[in-house]
């Protein structure tokens, strides 16, 4: 992309409350996403990005959607400071949309709560077929973004925008993907998946959950009998932990369910006395 290019966006950006970038993988979305959030904060604008790809993460570790804030120049968009998460428990939207769709609407709610007047959606590579399209209009009918930003080599985004050529909203701005876009293979984000779940997990120490004082949820909420989940096998599973009011604290690994002494053990980095809920990913633990 040229700077004329990226100039276009921002002007475009610099009167959006809520902007939306879309496209497939390596499109260039994350970098546009980053060079738009400097640019509205050098103009002293309160710039909030909600990072919706669950599995490239920048924003909180995957499996999360994460609201950073951004303040000025940053070299990445991981350096932005993180505001909330919301666990969604998978790294890919495709069988998890519910999921996906209420985290980042309640993200957008805390941004508007937060104070932020520019809010910056990046997202998924999952554009194509009938999956991307379903995917990413309902993003937009939940987001309701003043402009959506497409980036696109040959009219990727064409069947995800086309129902809003007729309408005052959301704006469409078709930029094309820049040379310099790099392509990354399926292996190389699946190591910086596993990357940023190691780093994540970096920090954490072994804590041993009261399951008398917790409340175990599977992935779309519903309690779950704790002696289900020890059959069910638990052991490894990456977990979201939420605090009283059912926010995102972090994540965790169980390691193993102790049913005679009613203690479910697992490692992570989150403060022990926060904990009030276990909500069950799809995933399992980095190593
Ligand atoms: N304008 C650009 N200039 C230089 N490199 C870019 C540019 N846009 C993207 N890239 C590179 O291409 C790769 C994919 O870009 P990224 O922004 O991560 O794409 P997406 O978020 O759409 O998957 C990255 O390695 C990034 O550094
Ligand atoms: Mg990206």
């Amino acid at each position: 992309m040229t700077s004329p290019e990226i100039a276009t966006a921002v002007e475009h950006a610099r009167r959006a409350n809520v902007t939306m970038v879309i496209g497939e993988s390596d499109a260039g979305k994350t970098t546009l996403v980053t060079a738009l959030a400097e640019a509205l904060a050098t103009r002293g604008l309160a710039v909030g990005v909600v990072d919706a790809d669950l599995g490239q993460s920048e924003i909180g570790p995957p499996t999360t959607i994460g609201l950073g804030r951004v303040r000025g120049p940053l070299a990445r968009l991981a350096d932005a400071e993180v505001v909330a998460l919301h666990f969604v428990g998978a790294t890919s939207p495709a069988g998890n949309l519910p999921a996906t769709l209420g985290g980042m609407r309640k993200m957008l709610d805390r941004a508007r709560d937060a104070g932020l007047d520019r809010v910056l959606i990046d997202t998924t590579g999952l554009i194509a077929g009938e999956l991307g399209r379903v995917l990413k209009q309902a993003k937009i009918e939940l987001a309701d973004p003043d402009l959506v930003v497409c980036l696109e080599r040959a009219g990727e985004c064409e069947h995800i925008v086309r129902p809003y050529r007729q309408l005052a909203r959301p704006v469409v701005l078709r930029l094309p993907i820049p040379g310099a876009a790099r392509s990354r293979g399926p292996e190389e984000r699946r190591r910086y998946r596993q990357g940023r779940l190691q780093a994540y997990f970096a920090s954490a120490r072994s804590v041993a959950l009261d399951l008398e004082r917790i409340v175990l949820r599977g992935p779309a909420g519903e309690e779950v009998a704790s002696a289900e989940a020890a059959g069910g096998g638990f052991d490894s599973a990456l977990v979201g932990l939420e605090d009283r009011a059912r926010d995102t604290l972090g994540l965790a690994v169980v390691r193993r369910m102790d049913a005679e002494k009613g203690t479910l053990h697992v490692d992570t980095p989150v403060p022990e006395e926060r904990i009030a809920v276990v909500r069950i990913g799809r995933e399992t633990s980095p190593e």
